[in-house]
């Protein structure tokens, strides 16, 4: 093998190429995004480049992305490791690369912002079902964790011939005592999938989670280069 060094500098150079293309041109493109205020305002001390005033954050505006609960991350967790991602995606395209705002599936595309506080991010690649990135805004309220969660304990509550999987052991079946729980899923009447008289069906602590995290998912701010449209 005389040539042992130049293989080397080749390996060298190949790895190095990737590295820089892949990741530091990526760091220095996007590394440096922080939240930010949905619009920002003309600075009166500062200049740029070209002696226009610089556009500064306001003072005192909530800043965007928003940092989720603590029980919301907690089902974050239960989100990747029931692997749902294998089936949602949480990324609005922009128009014209595809109908996911007209399907409603977001007010405004997402750009690279909207994750700059999430430290693993489910952009996700496969749509066996919909876009899950403004599930929030779509299912709001009690009304939306009682939605939410008879879907996750079986779909064809709510959505008859979904192809998406039950998570049923996500829920645990009692008895009754005294009177029904307050967290017990509330079936439409005469529901087949509901439990036999004197029984319930409520959720764990990782199913309220994962509904918590669902419910997070909301896109409803603008960023200066993502504005909501009208
Ligand atoms: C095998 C693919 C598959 C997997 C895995 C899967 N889903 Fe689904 N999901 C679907 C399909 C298909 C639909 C559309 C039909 C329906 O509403 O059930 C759907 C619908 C949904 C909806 C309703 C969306 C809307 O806009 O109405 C939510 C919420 C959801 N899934 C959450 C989850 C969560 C959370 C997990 C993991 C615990 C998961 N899904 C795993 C296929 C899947």
């Amino acid at each position: 093998m005389k040539n042992l060094p130049l293989l080397f500098c080749g390996i060298f150079f190949a790895l190095a190429f990737s590295y820089t293309g892949l990741i530091v041109s990526g760091n220095i493109q996007l590394g440096a995004l922080e939240p930010s205020t949905e619009t920002l305002v003309p600075s009166d001390s500062e200049v740029d480049e070209n002696g226009q005033p610089l556009m500064v954050m306001p003072e005192g505006e909530t800043l965007y992305p928003r940092k989720p609960s603590g029980l919301a991350e907690q089902g974050k967790k239960v989100y990747i490791e029931m692997g749902c991602m294998y089936c949602h995606s949480q990324q609005v395209r922009r128009r014209g690369f595809g109908a996911d705002i007209d399907r409603g599936w977001g007010p405004r595309a997402t750009v690279a912002r909207d994750y700059v506080l999430q430290d693993r991010v489910l952009l996700g690649t496969i749509r066996t079902g919909p876009d899950l990135a403004h599930l929030g805004g779509r299912y709001a309220g009690e009304a939306g964790r009682d939605w939410n969660h008879l879907h996750l304990y079986n779909p064809q509550i709510v959505s008859e011939g979904s192809t998406m999987p039950p998570f049923a052991f996500l829920y645990k079946k009692q008895e009754i005592v005294n009177k029904p729980s307050e967290k017990a899923l509330d079936f439409p009447p005469d529901s087949e999938y509901a439990p036999e008289p004197g029984y319930e069906i409520v959720p764990t602590r990782r199913a309220e989670a994962l509904v918590e995290y669902l419910l997070s998912l909301k896109i409803d701010y603008s960023l200066p280069e993502a504005v909501i449209p009208e």
